[in-house]
């Protein structure tokens, strides 16, 4: 029997009004964010040589295969997915990180862009899609069951499901004091150029909706910095080589 949800913490009350919900929130932060992190996800050490390949690692060959790529962002994912063969649509919420994600590939690449909101129903058909990527963007997401279920909706039996998100214990570590329950769902706020909410969760919360709406989990993958992240941070190389900061977790439809 599946655990009941945790409840969460710091609600801040907003799910009824949407023109204040979490995910609005994000949008906003996003579209201020877009152009620093169109540079940032190329050349930042902890997305191009920990997160990338740590995910990166776990997608199957995609060669000829539909894929979704939810939080597409500035569309590095996107680039990638469709340099090794497939199709891609690529969905965020943010039409500034869009507008990026359009220019990530070439005019005449096999992709395509739509604003949408992973914690609302998604527009495609049952069945649409090969598999899924959905690269550090389930953290501004509450609901995991809603969309791990949309997931599985839109995805063929058999599809794929690679997703990256913080690292449970790196989000209550010494890094993370507003953090105050592990074994809730916690709203909290990082400080980039701007104020980004965002939801932390127990390990088993990022497991249990996956198992609960029809995947079956095939690897959980905790990168190590790569000798590229040695080189460029050097200072940093020995915390994350010891301190684990993401989690790519693999499932496939069942
Ligand atoms: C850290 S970025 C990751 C982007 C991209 N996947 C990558 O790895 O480069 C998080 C992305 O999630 C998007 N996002 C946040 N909340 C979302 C939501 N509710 N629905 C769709 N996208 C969302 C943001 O706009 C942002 O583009």
């Amino acid at each position: 029997m599946p655990a009941e949800d945790p409840p969460v913490h710091d609600d801040p009350g907003t799910a009824d009004d949407p023109d204040r919900s979490e995910e609005r929130l994000a949008r906003d932060a996003y579209d201020e964010l877009a152009d620093s992190y169109a540079v940032n996800v190329r050349e930042n050490a902890y997305n191009a040589h920990l997160e990338f390949p740590g995910t990166t690692s776990l997608v199957p060959d995609v060669e000829g295969e539909r894929v979704l790529d939810a939080g597409c962002g500035t569309g590095a994912y996107t680039a990638w997915l469709v340099e090794g063969g497939a199709e891609v649509v690529g969905v965020d919420v943010s039409e500034e990180m869009l507008a990026h994600a359009r220019d990530a590939v070439p005019d005449d690449a096999p992709a395509e862009f739509h604003q949408g909101d992973l914690a609302e129903p998604l527009e495609f058909d049952d069945d649409a899609f090969d598999g899924v990527v959905s690269a550090l963007a389930l953290s501004y997401v509450r609901d995991w069951d809603g969309v791990f279920g949309e997931f599985r909706r839109v995805l063929r039996d058999d599809g794929f499901l690679v997703f990256s998100t913080g690292h449970p214990l790196d989000q209550f570590g010494p890094d993370a004091p507003d953090a105050e329950n592990y074994f809730e769902i916690e709203r909290l706020t990082k400080e980039w150029d701007v104020e980004v909410p965002y939801y932390r969760r127990p390990f088993g919360e990022l497991l249990r909706p996956l198992l609960a709406n029809g995947f079956r989990l095939d690897d959980v993958h905790e990168p190590q910095p790569t000798e590229a992240f040695r080189e460029q941070r050097p200072e940093r190389y020995e915390k994350e080589s010891t301190h684990p900061v993401f989690v790519c977790v693999r499932a496939t439809a069942e």
